[in-house]
């Protein structure tokens, strides 16, 4: 499935993900500026931050309580469409995913 990452600047960059992997790890492979993952995946840092757009929100599964958490200490604000791209797994229904990237990660 490929995804669309939109830079904070309206730059956009097209990753190509295998199913299965997140979008954190398909942005980190393809050496995407704007993600961190210090936590290298673990929902445990909040570095891995993106902003779903509306158009794919209602397709992702929900957020469960430990990112839900995590969410509230971001380093931009959280917005409704916050989600950490380490809990977002691909799978071909999302195909043509895009996702905004905050102006920072820490
Ligand atoms: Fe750390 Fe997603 S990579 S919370």
């Amino acid at each position: 499935p490929a995804i669309t990452f939109i830079h904070s600047d309206g730059k956009s960059d097209r990753v190509e993900a295998s199913d299965g992997e997140s979008a954190m790890q398909a942005a980190t492979r393809h050496g995407l500026d704007g993600i961190l993952a210090e936590c290298g995946g673990n929902a445990m840092c909040a570095t891995c931050h993106v902003y779903v757009d509306d158009a794919w929100l209602a397709r992702l599964p929900d957020i469960a309580d430990d990112e839900d958490a995590l969410l509230d200490g971001t380093a931009s604000e959280r917005r409704p469409n916050s989600r950490l791209s380490c809990q977002i797994h691909l799978t071909p229904v999302l195909d043509g995913l895009v996702l905004r990237l905050p102006e920072r990660q820490v």
